[in-house]
């Protein structure tokens, strides 16, 4: 298949905004709204690309970006968001793309993430890749990997 797993680069922005404006990727996010491209590219820079700034790392085939999996940091411990390309779904990326950046990022910082009860696909990447259930609500199921 040719996957790629990498650090997220500056001109991977636009990418990263189409993946995650996807309708399905939207419906999970902690903000739903469509987000205007040249406030994402500012928000991606500022972001990721300054000294002691957060990490993303992008999944690549035949050099096209197809998903994203950023890592948040929020005090003592960071927050996990990940998305796939709808078109790609279901063929193991989310498993290797949360896995792989995982090693990437070398931390000894626990990493959090909060899934829709209802997004059994997440929760299978995630408990496929160690995290443990910590606690849950009527909407979300609460994960850490320490
Ligand atoms: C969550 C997401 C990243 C998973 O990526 P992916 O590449 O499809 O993941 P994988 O193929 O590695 O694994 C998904 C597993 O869930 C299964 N799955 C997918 N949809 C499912 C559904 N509706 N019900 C049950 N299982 C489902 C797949 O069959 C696969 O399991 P299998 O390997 O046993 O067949 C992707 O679905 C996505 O981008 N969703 C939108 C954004 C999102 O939900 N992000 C997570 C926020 S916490």
């Amino acid at each position: 298949m040719g996957l790629i797993i990498r650090p997220a680069q500056l001109d991977d922005a636009q990418r990263i905004w189409e993946i995650r404006n996807e309708p399905q990727a939207r419906a999970v996010a902690a903000n739903s709204d469509v987000i205007p491209l040249a406030q994402h590219i500012s928000w991606f820079e500022n972001k990721y690309f300054k000294p002691e700034g957060d990490s993303c790392f992008v999944a690549e085939i035949d050099g096209k970006v197809i998903g994203y999996c950023r890592f948040d940091s929020e005090g003592d411990h960071y927050l996990n968001s990940i998305a796939v390309t709808s078109s790609m779904h279901g063929k193991g990326i989310g498993t290797i793309l949360l896995g792989q950046s995982i090693k990437q990022l070398k931390t000894d910082k626990p990493i959090h993430a909060e899934v829709r009860r209802y997004n059994l696909a997440s929760v299978k990447i995630f408990e496929r890749n160690g995290f443990k259930k910590v606690s849950e609500d009527k909407k979300n199921i609460y994960y850490q990997l320490t």
